[in-house]
């Protein structure tokens, strides 16, 4: 049984799965699941946002439901369809056997049977491991009629279905919500759910994720990929490494038998930190090795 009895238990459980988070973070989850209120992340791009509904998920022994958001995301994707080539076939089935007695034919094709549960249908349900973790991920990319749709799910857990009735969840979802901010989420969402802004992490933390998720790395080398990663953040990018990034290229470099950063090894392996041209032509010529070498200062600092 997972302990999330105090703050430092949440903050230890999610360290057991990987997931290395500061006091502010784990506070916001240890209340949000205290509380029961919806938690919603924002952050940029590759900080770890959608990891911690998979860490909690992992740590709690929960399932893990994910409504990926997208523009023109309906609520037939999201909450449940009704599966009309099996309803046709079913159809066509009871008019051949002559069988075709209308209200209880009626009352079969909007059953269980026909019904396509999705994440949020899905995450009512009970499960006997307990409430399962709803993740709504990436919320800012839908539009604000879903969003509203999405309050009123929120807000009591429970859907009617008009030819099945009501469907409430016995014990709510432990629901985690995530925004890269591409737009601002309306007040309304905002107030029902516990805030977070999931910020790069700094130097020491950054070197703690490292750690957890490229162990074979050496520490010599972690450091300075994290100090040029850091020092990278401050430049002026369109689009600045996350966390991810900082993993992926310390992979990079192990693939690569790479013992120390260069300049040249820099320019070969650019395009797993950075991934717009833009950023990556201004890193040409002789700005990789003044990074490498502010970097290399703060490091020495
Ligand atoms: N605090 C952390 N501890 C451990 N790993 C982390 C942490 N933060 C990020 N990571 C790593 O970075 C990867 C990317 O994180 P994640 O997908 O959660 O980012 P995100 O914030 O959801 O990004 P996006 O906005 O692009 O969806 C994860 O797979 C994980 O390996
Ligand atoms: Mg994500």
């Amino acid at each position: 049984m997972a302990d999330i009895s105090s703050i430092d238990a949440v903050q230890q459980m999610l360290a057991e799965q990987g997931y290395v988070c500061g006091r502010p973070l784990a506070t916001v989850v240890f209340l949000s699941l205290k509380l029961g209120r919806p938690l919603f992340l924002e952050g940029e791009a590759g900080v770890g946002k959608t990891e911690i509904a998979k860490a909690l998920a992992a740590s709690m022994g929960r399932r893990l439901i994910r409504l990926q958001c997208y523009e023109g995301l309906d609520a037939s994707s999201a909450v449940y369809e009704w599966n009309f080539a099996a309803q046709m076939v079913a159809i066509r089935t009871a008019e051949a056997t002559g069988s075709a007695d209308r209200k209880a034919l009626n009352a079969e094709l909007f059953s269980e049977e026909f019904l396509i549960e999705r994440p949020l249908l899905q995450a009512l349900r009970p499960d006997v491991n307990g409430p399962p973790i709803l993740l709504i991920d990436e919320l800012d990319r839908t539009d604000a009629p879903f969003e509203a749709f999405l309050l009123e799910a929120l807000s009591d857990f429970q859907i009617t279905i008009p030819e099945m009735g009501t469907i409430k969840a016995p014990e709510p979802p432990i629901v985690i919500l995530t925004s890269n901010r591409t737009r601002e989420v309306h007040d309304a969402l905002k107030r029902r759910c516990l805030y977070h802004w999931v910020d790069y992490p700094d130097f020491d933390r950054e070197m703690d994720i490292l750690q957890a998720r490229a162990p074979e790395a050496s520490e010599a080398l972690s450091r300075e990929v994290v100090a040029f990663v850091q020092r990278l953040r401050t430049e002026d990018l369109f689009k600045k490494p996350g966390v991810a990034e900082t993993i992926d290229w310390a992979k990079c470099l192990l693939a690569l038998d790479v013992l120390t950063l260069s300049p040249e090894v820099i320019a070969d392996t650019l395009g797993a930190v950075l991934k717009y041209q833009d950023d990556i032509a201004k890193l040409q010529g002789s700005e990789a090795k003044r990074i490498l070498d502010e970097a290399r200062a703060s490091l020495d600092a």
